[in-house]
């Protein structure tokens, strides 16, 4: 059921070496959806642990989100952006069908000629795309890959549907995935390795049932709301307790790590209660988590990466540490990924042995 290996043991080290975030300003409290809905910011909290969201203005797309996000790592990475090979966006809220969303956003930030496709993974779509791009970098097909993350995610929420609508918000965050040295090790962020996997059995509990070629767009498809979010919202909370632990200890095993040695973890920010579970049957520290889903609700793959720039900014990531990612969602489908931290940002380590 569960894939993948560790990228290094297939080629050369993998480095991020840029980080970028970006959230809509405008802010919904709980109160603020309280009004329209029949729900109130104590059940919100205590199902969830969200307060507030951000949400898009009218007008603004994925690609517009990811496109800031991206350029801001790409600046932290100190690269120009016609250096990028690959520009990969993980989303669940695609700017169209076709074409891909990270066409767009290469495009827009003057990655030139550079390969971009989209990865459908539900909110594993970051840690996914993380994969992939390690993978192309260890295998010298390309030398720098922008993933990115990007949700305008409030556009296919359906806002008179309690069940979904008090639970998502918008955002978008970027990662540049670079080559790294043999003898940089210690002084760049390294990614040691994955464990993805699937359970397409449960491809109904979290879904967008219109809009594709199962069901094609009609009028009645758009008066059911079928081009919205459904969600099985019990199925997928024991699904995610259950896989979060499994996919850890996984990653952990393949590259010869403990659960003690984690210096932060950084799962997918979908629900408080999810990840005091899987912190609880992981024996991670409380202290040792990451969180933002207080401020931004689930942003699904932009959760990560926006955790990651947070986590930076207030000085959390130590150089040497032990960073889990930990990505789960529809698919169902779940990604983890350990990265051994370093200088992110600054001067591109292969650009400087040009
Ligand atoms: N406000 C007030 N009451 C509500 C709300 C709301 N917003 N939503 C549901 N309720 C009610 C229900 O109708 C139900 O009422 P009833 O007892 O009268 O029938 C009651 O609250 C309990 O409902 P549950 O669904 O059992 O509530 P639960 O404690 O399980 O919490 C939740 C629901 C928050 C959705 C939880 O199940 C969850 O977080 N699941 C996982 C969701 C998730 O992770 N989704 C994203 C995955 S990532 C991706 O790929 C997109």
């Amino acid at each position: 059921m569960s894939s993948s290996g560790s990228c290094p043991q297939f080629g050369r080290p993998v480095t991020l070496s840029g980080l970028g975030a970006h959230v809509p300003a405008r802010v919904v409290t709980n109160d603020d959806l309280a009004k329209s809905l029949d729900t109130s910011d104590a059940w919100i909290r205590q199902r969830t642990g969200i307060r507030e969201r951000r949400v898009a203005e009218p007008g603004t797309s994925s690609s517009d989100l990811g496109i800031i996000a991206a350029r801001e790592a790409l600046a932290d990475a100190g690269l120009q952006p016609s250096s990028i090979d690959l520009v990969i966006t993980a989303t669940i809220s695609p700017d169209r069908l076709m074409p891909a969303t990270a066409a767009r956003i290469a495009h827009e930030c003057g990655c030139g000629h550079a390969g971009a496709y989209d990865v459908s993974a539900g909110c594993s779509g970051f840690v996914y795309a993380l994969a992939m791009a390690s993978g192309v970098v260890a295998a010298g097909v390309c030398e720098r890959v922008l993933v990115v993350g990007a949700e305008a995610i409030s556009r296919i929420i359906d806002w008179e549907d309690r069940s979904t609508a008090v639970l998502f918000g918008d955002g978008a965050g970027a990662v540049v995935v670079s080559p790294g040295t043999e003898s940089g090790k210690g002084s760049q962020a390294r990614i040691l390795g994955f464990d993805l996997g699937g359970d397409g059995s449960g491809q109904e509990f979290l879904s967008i049932p219109a809009g594709g070629s199962r069901m094609p767009a009609s009028c009645s498809t758009v008066e059911a709301h079928q081009h919205y979010m459904k969600m099985n919202g019990n199925e997928v909370f024991k699904f995610a307790t259950r896989v979060i632990s499994q996919s850890a200890g996984r990653v952990l095993e393949r590259c010869g790590r403990e659960v003690s040695d984690i210096d932060l973890f950084v799962p997918h920010q979908a629900n408080l209660r999810i990840i005091d579970t899987a912190v609880r049957k992981l024996g991670i520290a409380p202290e040792k988590v990451y969180t933002n889903l207080q401020q931004y609700g689930n942003t699904s793959c932009a959760s990560i990466p926006l955790c990651l720039h947070g986590a930076r900014a207030e000085g959390r990531l130590r150089d040497g540490g032990l960073v889990l990612l930990m990505g789960f969602g529809a698919g169902l489908s779940w990604g983890a990924c350990l990265v051994e931290w370093g200088p992110v940002g600054g001067q591109d380590m292969t650009e400087k042995r040009q």
